[in-house]
């Protein structure tokens, strides 16, 4: 058991948090945000992740695991300390590290020697040597360690990713350090990848990076796909049995969103850009992505006979993707803009995340069921994969709407044959 200390209780802190203290280890979980953390330490979790309320109340229970305002508090006693603050996009698409370097100079002071700082924040590459110098500038003892062990954690599985992970990553250039870090998941059977800090940095940017390469292609497929009259979910079938292509992440939609792949695909645009490589690749990722969202307006556009001027458009889902109530970077949100901008009135349902978007969007008009944002439109558009959307009374649905009933399914959810036999137009993603 070691004692370690969490900087940043937001998604990947407060799941790395529960984790490490559902793995036997002490843990001291630390926030600026007082309240936060008065409602954590009540066992109060404030987003939505399957399985993290119970970790954290049996790491309260257990006395494994407890909730701090301010890092150095934190720090002061720990042999670990894991920054899992906010890198979020700067303007140039940089990722902003002015939290990081003023949780640093915090702890800097108070680190007891032969800790280890552990940067668990998606960093760009070089961050684990720009930690190292700020910390001893900001004087810190010497033998401080610091190591990158990038998380690859998904909202709505994060405590599956972390205590069942495809792989742990550390990048760290004394090895001796390495292998203290990797001692905390002695209990997770995962292959353990110790590697230099750049690489492992690297590791976590090229593998998100990636993942939205596979979901804009499967996209551009899709779009060609509707071209030339073939269905993308079969196409998807075909490449997925080859195991060097998968079958996961071949789900055409609105676009990624979400506050990963938006802001590491620019961050690495930025690092690529400052090193002199032209990411021509990336960027069309990007370009491809930015394009799905406005396809998918198209088609509603389309649908109401090319004005959206004073059409009622019936939303289902505003988060990124089902199974979360995130709504950061949610496409579904850029589709809902894009259609009041048009002079739509959108009647929008989302099973979790709807007071936070009428809160972000007065504009909205959020109902509280999907009949509700069904109810007399003209149009309606599935932008999240919600599960319940699957289990309708669709002849109720369509009863509500008015002509001429377009139904856009931009992750297609739906059956379409079925759809269409309800009265519906309907339209999926290449297909
Ligand atoms: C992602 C990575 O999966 C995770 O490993 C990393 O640590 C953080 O970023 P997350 O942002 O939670 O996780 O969401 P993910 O499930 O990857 O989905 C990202 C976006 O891609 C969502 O908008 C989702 O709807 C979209 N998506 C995903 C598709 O459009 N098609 C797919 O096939 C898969």
């Amino acid at each position: 058991m070691s004692e370690v200390a969490v900087i940043g209780a937001g998604y990947v802190g407060l799941t790395t948090a529960a984790c490490l203290a559902s793995l036997g280890h002490s843990v001291t979980c630390a926030d600026v945000d007082e309240q936060r953390v008065r409602a954590l330490a009540k066992g109060e979790v404030p987003i939505l992740e399957e399985g993290l309320p119970a970790l954290v109340a049996d790491g309260l229970g257990a006395g494994r695991l407890r909730f701090v305002v301010g890092a150095a508090p934190a720090a002061r006693d720990a042999e670990f300390v894991f920054l899992c603050v906010q890198t979020p996009q700067s303007e140039t698409g940089a990722a902003d590290l002015s939290a990081v370097e003023a949780v640093v100079r915090e702890v800097a002071p108070v680190l007891r020697p032969g800790t280890v700082v552990v940067n668990k924040s998606t960093m760009p590459v070089g961050s684990t040597q720009l930690v190292a110098r700020e910390l001893s500038q900001a004087g810190a003892a010497n033998d401080v360690g610091v190591a990158s062990n990038p998380e690859f954690l998904r909202e709505g599985n994060a405590v599956r990713d972390f205590l069942q992970p495809s792989r742990v990553v550390i990048g760290c250039d004394d090895a001796a350090v390495a292998v203290r870090v990797s001692e905390l998941y002695r209990e997770i059977q995962a292959p353990i990848l110790v590697t230099d800090p750049a690489s492992a940095e690297m590791i976590k940017y090229a593998s998100n990076a990636f993942l939205a390469t596979k979901i804009s292609f499967i996209n551009a497929i899709a779009n060609l796909c509707e071209a030339v009259n073939a269905d993308v979910r079969e196409v998807a079938l075909g490449m997925g049995y080859d195991p060097r292509i998968g079958f996961e992440f071949l789900h055409p939609g609105p676009g990624y969103g979400g506050s990963c792949f938006p802001k590491d695909t620019a961050a690495l645009n930025h690092t690529a850009e400052a090193a002199g490589y032209d990411f021509s690749l990336l960027r069309g990722v990007v370009e491809v992505n930015r394009r799905q969202h406005e396809r998918i307006i198209e088609k509603l556009r389309d649908a109401a006979g090319g004005s959206l001027e004073g059409v009622t458009v019936g939303v289902w889902g505003l988060t990124f993707k089902a199974n979360t109530d995130d709504l950061r970077d949610s496409p579904a949100l850029v589709v809902c803009e894009q259609l009041l901008a048009g002079g739509a009135v959108v009647q929008a349902y989302d099973p979790v995340a709807g007071e936070a978007a009428a809160a972000q969007y007065p504009d909205l008009q959020v109902v509280s069921d999907s009949y509700e944002a069904a109810a007399g439109a003209q149009l309606l558009a599935l932008l999240t994969e919600w599960d319940e959307f699957r289990w309708l009374d669709f002849a109720r649905v369509a009863a509500g709407m008015s002509a001429p009933r377009a139904l856009v399914d931009a992750r297609n959810l739906l059956d379409p044959s079925a759809m269409r036999r309800r009265g519906f137009a309907y339209q999926g993603v290449g297909r």
